[in-house]
């Protein structure tokens, strides 16, 4: 078991990290004066967890009580939110009781919004079951639902007082769900933490072949890596940009395919290779870059390559992204490990990486 601190001004918190640590949560919990009740968002993929999840609750007399969403990016709406909130004041929840987030970083994201606003806020604990969760959306207290105007518009920060980190519930995740977790892992790697880097070039096996150890060690060491990050910028000032690496592109893909394309993971890997280009052709950073970006996205079972949509779209798709202020801002790599973020790449150097890399103009 890893126990990663996570310092955010005021009320600090731990992610734990382990294999079978889910029923552990009572003792793991920090003390909730007043809390009688937990209530457990829970995705229909995870939802034979919640006895575990239960039992692990009873020494601390708190009665689980499961309010069940729609899978994934479905529970990140407004009808969704609106139901659950609902639900807790036709439970007579009160303030001081717990909302558990047990699923992915969509249930994460849609119980955070709902237990930050229910009665002005509520104590909230994460159990991501997701690599993505458990690296990445879990932590840093940021939650959001989507409108149909875009994702993610409506939502709040709101730290949780846990983040629990069961990896053996990576069990089950399918493939395409990891690798895109495995993205992000590689993001905090190149970005943030060269040791990390190195572990994985030296053996990426154990972490794909989901070892419960191999997982226990990177999802710590990516924790610890957003830990310090979001301390330092709880609310998304600045440093915390550097987890964009490989977003900017890749958002605009995501969009351009109508998030039915590429994962979201998918379409990051593509966002680093470009990054690592573009950090290159910006005279940034040395070539090799390039070649040690798409050594680790290859194993860790992402590709780079695949078709790109047209130069002209990606172009219009930056402008359009929400961190567009007359420029794209873009973070580069100086080399692995430092992160820069970067607001004088002409446009005509984007389309030419962009050309490079396959896309039709
Ligand atoms: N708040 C943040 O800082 C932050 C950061 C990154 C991502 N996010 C958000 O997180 C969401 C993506 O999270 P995600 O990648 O975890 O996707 P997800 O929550 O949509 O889950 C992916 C799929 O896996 C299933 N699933 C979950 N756990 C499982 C398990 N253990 N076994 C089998 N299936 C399982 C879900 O039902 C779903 O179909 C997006 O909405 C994104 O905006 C938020
Ligand atoms: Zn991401």
């Amino acid at each position: 078991m890893e126990r990663v601190s996570v310092p955010v001004p005021g009320r600090p918190y731990e992610v734990v990290v382990g294999a079978g640590v889910l029923d552990r949560i009572g003792e793991l919990l920090p003390d909730l004066p007043g809390a009688e009740v937990a209530f457990v968002v829970t995705d229909p993929a995870v939802a034979d967890r919640v006895p575990a999840l239960a039992s692990g609750l009873e020494p601390r007399r708190l009665r689980a009580v499961p309010l069940p969403v729609p899978a994934g990016e479905e529970a990140k709406t407004l009808d969704v939110y609106r139901a659950v909130v609902q639900q807790l004041a036709a439970r007579e929840a009160h303030r001081d009781d717990l909302v558990v987030a047990l699923g992915g970083g969509a249930v994460g994201d849609l119980a955070g919004f709902a237990a930050s606003t229910y009665m002005r806020g509520m104590p909230l604990a994460q159990v991501p079951t997701t690599l993505t969760g458990q690296v990445d959306a879990a932590i840093g207290g940021k939650t959001a639902v989507n409108l149909p105007e875009g994702k993610n518009l409506v939502g709040t920060f709101h730290q949780p007082r846990l983040v629990l980190a069961d990896v053996e519930t990576l069990a089950t995740l399918p493939e395409r769900h990891l690798r895109s977790g495995l993205a992000e892992v590689a993001k905090v790697a190149l970005t943030l933490d060269p040791e990390l880097l190195e572990r994985l070039e030296r053996d990426p096996v154990p972490v794909v072949a989901r070892d419960p150890e191999a997982l226990t060690w990177v999802v710590a060491r990516c924790a610890a890596a957003k830990a310090r990050v979001v301390a330092g910028d709880e609310r998304e000032a600045g440093p915390r940009m550097v987890l964009n690496y490989g977003h900017t592109l890749g958002h605009a893909i995501e969009r351009l395919e109508a998030y039915a394309g590429r994962t979201h993971g998918e379409a990051v890997a593509v966002g680093m290779e470009f990054a690592a280009r573009l950090a290159v052709a910006h005279g940034l950073a040395a070539a090799d870059l390039v070649g040690r970006t798409r050594r680790l996205l290859a194993s860790l079972g992402l590709d780079p390559d695949g078709a790109l949509p047209s130069v002209g779209a990606i172009e219009q798709a930056l402008r359009l992204d929400k961190k567009f202020r007359g420029v794209v801002r873009f973070v580069l790599l100086a080399g692995v490990g430092r992160p820069v973020v970067v607001d004088d790449v002409p446009m005509t150097r984007v389309r030419e990486v962009l050309l490079e890399m396959g896309a039709p103009p």
